[in-house]
């Protein structure tokens, strides 16, 4: 066993510990500090987790120094090339590769899973057109827990399989239906005959009046943009799928909170951001160099969205092949995107410019997604929800991981208290 040496000398109290050293298979280091407040009274204090890792985790492994991810040892460049995203969630829910029989079986179970219940269509009726598809998808995917009763129980592992597959097959209807509700067209319902992404397209742009052709090109682009944002480790929203499930929630509850903690603009709402901060650069004619130097200046408040990551501190390897195929996709549909050319104007700028280049600021997985999906028909504020629905099997593994460790316990972090010292109640009428 590694251990590390660990001396405190607090006010006078003089600690000496020996305290267990984890090394990961990727020769990660972590001192383990479970032992440290019962030992010496003291806690860590480590404010947005930059220096904490929160769990062991065999599912994705990113080395930000180099730009490296990998789901389940496979690196994301194969699984993008090769995979579709079905089998990629396979692989990480289930830490292997389909055979093909598995895989068969996969997507049979999500085809016969995807319509919902005919009284949540009801639900629909009640939002305003202009309702954000976050706040109908969290809480559609919360209310599933209304029609699956069973599913409450977080600890029947009997009901995982079906409760996870009912998540991943609906969560693309009831996108779908947020969607058709914003524009005022009838719900197109999922069809048997089209593949997971096949159904998403035609589900959304496809109108009950006349046929409509799937483009292969567009279900291409699709799983290769769900495969890339299907996990990422410890990030906001998954560390806030573990933390509710950590109280065994069921999982459409943790799911439903990992939507809503993906949907800050900080976090998986950066896509949306981006367009709009490309959309504000060309309406006013600014130029790429003027807008990269009010980013600089800290009181302009101008952020780079879609740069910057909190492990990343080299180029995302997401947007590397995101901005490849942002490329590909815009060729072949003929489309000649202006915020395309600022965008990448803007790369270019930052990455010669010290203020990026010492920050160690690339772009990350949210600065070219958008284009895709500008260029596939998508609305900007459905870009939040696709990211959703690509990271859903991530989300879905590490519950899934952390529901089968059995020294999982509740996560409930300390604090120090800064506020008041005890004081007296005052009555009403002695106050000023
Ligand atoms: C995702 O965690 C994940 O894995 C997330 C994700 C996933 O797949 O789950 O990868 C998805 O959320 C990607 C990130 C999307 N967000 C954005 O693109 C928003 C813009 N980026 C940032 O706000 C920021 O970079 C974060 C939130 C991504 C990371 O924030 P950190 O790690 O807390 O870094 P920080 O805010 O402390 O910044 C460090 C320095 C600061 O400057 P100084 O105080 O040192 O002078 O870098 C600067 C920041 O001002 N900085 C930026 C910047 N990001 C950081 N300056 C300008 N533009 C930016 N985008």
């Amino acid at each position: 066993m590694n251990s590390a040496k660990l001396s405190l000398d607090i006010e006078g109290q003089r600690h000496e510990l020996d305290l267990p050293v984890i090394i990961g298979s990727e020769g990660e280091k972590a001192v383990d500090i479970r032992g440290l407040r019962k030992n010496t009274g003291v806690v860590c204090l480590d404010p947005a987790f930059g220096n904490t890792a929160s769990t062991l985790s065999a599912i994705t492994y990113i080395d930000g120094e180099n730009g490296i991810l990998r789901y389940r040892g496979i690196p994301i460049e194969q699984l993008g090339e090769h995979s579709t995203f079905c089998e990629t969630s396979y692989l990480l829910i289930n830490g292997r590769l389909p055979n093909r029989g598995e895989l068969e079986g996969f997507r049979n179970r999500l085809t016969m899973h995807s319509l919902i219940h005919e009284d949540m269509k009801s639900f629909f009726n009640g939002y305003p057109s202009t309702a954000h598809p976050m706040a109908i998808l969290s809480a559609m995917v919360c209310s599933l827990s209304a029609f699956y009763p069973d599913a409450l129980d977080a600890t029947n592992t009997e009901l995982f399989d079906i409760t996870a597959t009912r998540l991943m097959s609906k969560i693309r209807t009831m996108m779908a239906f947020a969607y058709k509700k914003s524009i005022g067209q009838p719900f197109v319902y999922p069809r048997n005959d089209l593949t997971y992404c096949a159904n998403i397209v035609n589900m959304l742009f496809s109108v009950p009046c006349e046929p409509y052709h799937v483009d292969e090109e567009i279900v291409k682009v699709m799983n290769l943009l769900l495969i890339l944002h299907a996990d990422h480790e410890q990030n906001c929203s998954t560390s806030t799928v573990r933390m509710v499930g950590s109280g065994q929630a069921n999982l459409f509850a943790s799911i439903a909170s990992g939507i809503c903690a993906l949907w800050g603009p900080r976090h998986g709402g950066a896509n949306q951001a981006v367009i709009h901060m490309l959309e504000r650069i060309h309406a006013s004619g600014e130029s790429v160099d003027k807008y990269v130097e009010r980013v600089k200046d800290k009181n302009s408040g101008a952020r780079l969205m879609g740069f910057g990551h909190r492990v990343y501190k080299n180029y995302d390897p997401r947007a590397l092949l995101i901005k490849k195929a942002a490329d590909r996709v815009l060729s072949k549909l003929g489309i000649d995107d202006p915020l395309l050319d600022i965008a990448k104007r803007i790369e270019e700028a930052a990455l010669e410019d010290s203020y990026f280049k010492d920050r160690r600021l690339y772009p990350n997985v949210d600065f070219y997604s958008g284009i895709i999906y500008r260029a596939l028909g998508f609305p900007t504020n459905m870009f939040t929800a696709m990211f959703a629905l690509g990271r859903l099997p991530g989300w879905i593994a590490q519950w899934k991981e952390m529901n089968e460790d059995p020294k999982t316990r509740i996560s409930r972090p300390r604090q120090i208290y800064t506020g008041h010292t005890v004081r007296e109640y005052v009555p009403l009428d002695d106050r000023e």
